[in-house]
C-alpha cells in the first residue's frame, strides 16, 4: 500500500487530563489521512488548539495563542502553502459561532463530541475554504468512530471511560461544554485497555469529569481490568465524593493493582459554601469519606481541589477550608481562585469576593497545601517503593517514574528500565520529586 504524503499536524492541549486523551485520538483519527504529529506550529499543514473553558484565564489564554497562529498563517501563506486552523474542546464548544467571529485565523469549530467526524470537517473546510461548526452532544456515536487503533508514546495512558456532567455545580461551565453524563460501555473499555497493554502499557488512568459515577459501577470496572494482563497499575480521576460507593472503597483494600492515590475534590470546607455551590454534600460528609477510604487503605494518598473567593466566601467559611485541610492532610492538592464564568449561577450571585482577597487566600492556602506535600513526601524518604519507570531524565545516565503514590521520581539506571517497575529506595524528597536509589530490579 502506498504511504500517502506526510501532513504536519500541531496539536496544542490546554486543561485537564481528558483534553490531553482527545489531542491522542484526534491524531489517531487523522493519521490515516497522512497527518503526523509535530512539535511546531510554524509551518505545520494542520494547527488543532484544544481548549479549556474552567477558567476566564484558560479561555483567554486561546485567543493569545491564536494570535501568534495568525502570523504563521500568513507567512505560510506568502510561501504559498496553506495552514488549516482548528479550534477544539470546551471553548469550542462554549463559544462556537462568537469564536468564528472573533477570531478569523479560525477554519473549523469542532466540539469535544465531534472529533470523529475531523477527517470530514477538514475536507469540507478546505473545499469551501470557509468555515464549518460542528459543536453537537453525540458521545456514543464519538467513541464508537473513533479507530481502535491508538498510537502510545510510553508505558502509562490515559483511557477515558466517562464523559459529562450532570451535577451542576453553580461554578462550573463543564455540564454546559461536555453535556450529560455518559459512560462507555465496560467492554469498550476493556477492550481497548488490552490493546494499550499489548502495546507495552502497564498503566491506565481511567478518567471522566465524575469519573465513580461509570455506570455499571467503577469498582467492577476496575476489578476487570485488574485481570487483564500487563496492566499492574490502575488509577482513576476525576472522582466525586457523592459517588464514592462502598464497592469502590473494597476495593481500594482489594485489589492490588488500584493504585493508593485518590484525587476527590471537596472545594471547600463550608457548608454554607458546599450548599452554594450545589454540591451535594457537606463537610462531615466528606470527612467521613475520607476515613473509610484510609480504613480501607490506610497509606491512601489524598488529592482534591480547591476554590476560594466563591461569591459569599467569609474569611470563617475560608477558615472552614483550612481546618478541613488540616483535618485530611492531603499528599497534594490543586486550588484555584474564584473565575466568575458567563451562564453559570454563581456568576450572577451577589458578594462577589474581591481579587486581592482571593488571592490573599490562595496563598494562605496553597501555603498550607505545600506543607502537607513536603510532609508526605518526607515521610516517604527511606522507603522502598515499586517505581514505574516512564521515560528518561534530563540528565543521562537517569530514568523518571511514578510511585504508588503518583509522587515524580528520578534515579540513577539504564534505559532498559523504562516500562519497568522496580524497586528503589527514596533518598530525598523535595516538593515535586522525590530522588531514588535503585535496589533490586524487578520484571
Ligand atoms: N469534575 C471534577 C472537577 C472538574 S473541573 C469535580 O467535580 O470535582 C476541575 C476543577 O476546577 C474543579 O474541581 C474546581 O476546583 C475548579 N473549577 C471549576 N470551575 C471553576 C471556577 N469557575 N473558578 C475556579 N475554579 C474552578
Ligand atoms: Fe463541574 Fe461539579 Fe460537574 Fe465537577 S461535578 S464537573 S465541578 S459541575
Ligand atoms: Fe477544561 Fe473542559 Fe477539561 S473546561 S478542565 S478542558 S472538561
Amino acid at each position: 500500500m502506498d504511504q500517502p504524503p506526510q501532513k504536519r499536524l500541531y496539536i496544542k492541549t490546554y486543561g485537564c487530563q481528558m483534553n490531553v486523551y482527545d489531542s491522542e485520538r484526534m491524531a489517531d483519527v487523522l493519521r490515516p489521512l497522512g497527518y503526523g504529529l509535530t512539535d511546531e506550529a510554524e509551518g505545520a499543514d494542520l494547527v488543532v488548539l484544544n481548549t479549556c473553558h474552567i477558567r476566564e484565564k484558560a479561555a483567554e489564554k486561546v485567543y493569545s495563542e491564536l494570535g501568534r497562529i495568525r502570523r504563521m498563517k500568513d507567512r505560510k501563506a506568502e510561501a504559498g502553502g496553506t495552514m488549516t486552523v482548528a479550534v477544539a474542546g470546551c471553548v469550542a464548544q462554549a463559544e462556537g459561532q462568537e469564536m468564528l467571529r472573533r477570531a478569523p485565523v479560525v477554519d473549523l469549530v469542532v466540539g469535544p463530541q465531534s472529533y470523529h467526524r475531523l477527517p470530514e470537517l477538514i475536507a469540507r473546510a478546505a473545499r469551501a475554504s470557509g468555515q464549518r461548526l460542528a459543536a453537537d452532544f453525540e458521545p456514543d456515536a464519538k467513541f464508537d468512530a473513533l479507530p481502535d487503533a491508538r498510537e502510545v508514546k510510553g508505558h502509562a495512558a490515559f483511557l477515558t471511560v466517562q464523559e459529562g456532567c450532570d451535577k451542576f455545580c453553580t461554578f462550573c461551565v463543564v455540564p454546559y461544554t461536555r453535556g450529560a453524563e455518559y459512560s462507555r460501555p465496560a467492554d469498550a473499555v476493556e477492550a481497548e485497555a488490552r490493546r494499550l497493554a499489548a502495546q507495552g502499557v502497564r498503566e491506565v488512568t481511567l478518567l471522566g469529569q465524575n469519573v465513580n459515577a461509570f455506570g455499571g459501577g467503577l469498582a467492577a470496572l476496575v476489578r476487570r481490568l485488574a485481570r487483564v494482563e500487563g496492566l499492574d497499575r490502575i488509577r482513576y480521576t476525576t472522582s466525586h465524593p457523592r459517588d464514592m460507593d462502598d464497592d469502590l472503597i473494597a476495593a481500594h483494600a482489594e485489589v492490588e493493582a488500584l493504585m493508593p492515590y485518590l484525587h476527590l475534590p471537596v472545594q471547600s470546607g463550608s457548608d454554607r459554601i458546599l450548599k452554594a455551590m450545589n454540591r451535594g454534600h457537606d463537610a462531615g460528609h466528606y470527612l467521613k469519606l475520607v476515613g473509610r477510604i484510609r480504613a480501607a487503605r490506610p497509606d491512601i494518598a489524598m488529592s482534591g481541589d480547591f476554590i476560594v473567593g466563591f461569591p459569599g466566601e467569609t474569611e470563617a467559611d475560608f477558615e472552614a477550608t483550612l481546618a478541613l485541610v488540616r483535618e485530611v492532610g492531603y499528599a497534594q492538592a490543586y486550588s484555584f481562585a474564584y473565575s466568575r464564568r458567563p451562564g453559570t449561577p454563581a456568576s450572577a450571585m451577589a458578594g462577589q469576593v474581591p481579587d486581592a482577597v482571593k488571592s490573599e487566600r490562595l496563598q494562605r492556602l496553597q501555603a498550607l497545601i505545600g506543607e502537607q506535600q513536603d510532609a508526605f513526601n518526607t515521610r516517604t524518604v527511606g522507603a522502598t517503593l515499586p517505581v514505574l519507570f516512564e521515560r528518561p531524565g534530563r540528565r543521562p545516565g537517569q530514568v523518571l517514574g511514578r510511585t504508588p503514590y503518583l509522587q515524580a521520581v528520578h534515579a540513577e539506571g539504564p534505559a532498559r528500565l523504562i516500562g519497568q517497575i522496580a524497586s528503589v529506595r527514596i533518598v530525598e524528597a523535595a516538593r515535586n520529586s522525590l530522588s531514588a536509589a535503585l535496589e533490586l530490579e524487578a520484571a
